[in-house]
């Protein structure tokens, strides 16, 4: 049984910022790596921190048999701030004119390795995207036949980028008239 919970900057306290950190290491370290476990740390303690002051921020927690199992969380995304005026530069100008500015920018969905294929990351998507005040929303991810893909794709969002930034793609998804 998994809930999904929306939470204010207030509510990032130690004992969820753990929680959260063990989830980012599952999915993107290797827990016996020192280095890792410095990215993990680094990722609540300073990236996340630093979105949290954003306006818009907006995250979601899973919570699966009484532990957190994944979030999500975005903020709006603005010139002025590195990856909307790095964006800017990298991607066709119809589709930074169109797109880019006031957009939703949806920074990562990481479900817990040991709790994926169970529809987390689709409800964490839902929670997150339902009822935002922005029009328009971006991510960037790989565009192959994997989880994120099929994700993303499945819920509207479309490849606006082939390859914006290496391999990945520039994803974006219509939030106006989207039900509330
Ligand atoms: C991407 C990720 C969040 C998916 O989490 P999940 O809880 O396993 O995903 P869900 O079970 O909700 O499935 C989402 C979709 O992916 C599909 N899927 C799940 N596992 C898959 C796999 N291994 N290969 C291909 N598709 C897969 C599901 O069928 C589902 O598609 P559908 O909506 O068409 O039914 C998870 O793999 C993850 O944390 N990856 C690392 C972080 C990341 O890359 N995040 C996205 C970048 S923004």
């Amino acid at each position: 049984m998994t809930t999904v919970n929306a939470l204010t900057p207030k509510q990032l306290d130690a004992g969820l910022r753990t929680a959260l950190a063990k989830v980012y290491l599952a999915a993107y370290g290797d827990e016996a790596l020192a280095e890792s476990r410095h990215d993990a740390e680094n990722f609540v303690s300073s990236t996340l921190s630093r979105h949290a002051r954003r306006s818009g921020f907006r995250m979601v927690v899973s919570t699966t048999a009484g532990q957190v199992s994944g979030y999500g969380y975005g903020f709006t995304g603005k010139h002025g701030q590195f990856w909307s005026d790095w964006l800017s530069s990298a991607a066709p100008p119809d589709i930074v004119e169109t797109w880019v500015g006031n957009h939703f920018e949806l920074v990562d969905i990481v479900v817990d390795p040991t709790h994926r294929g169970q529809g987390i990351a689709g409800l964490l998507h839902d929670h997150l995207v339902t009822g935002l005040p922005q029009d328009r929303a971006l991510l960037a991810t790989t565009p192959d036949n994997g989880a994120a893909a099929r994700l993303y794709r499945g819920r509207g969002w479309q490849v606006l980028v082939p390859e914006v930034d290496g391999a990945k793609a520039l994803f974006g998804l219509e939030l106006s008239g989207r039900p509330a």
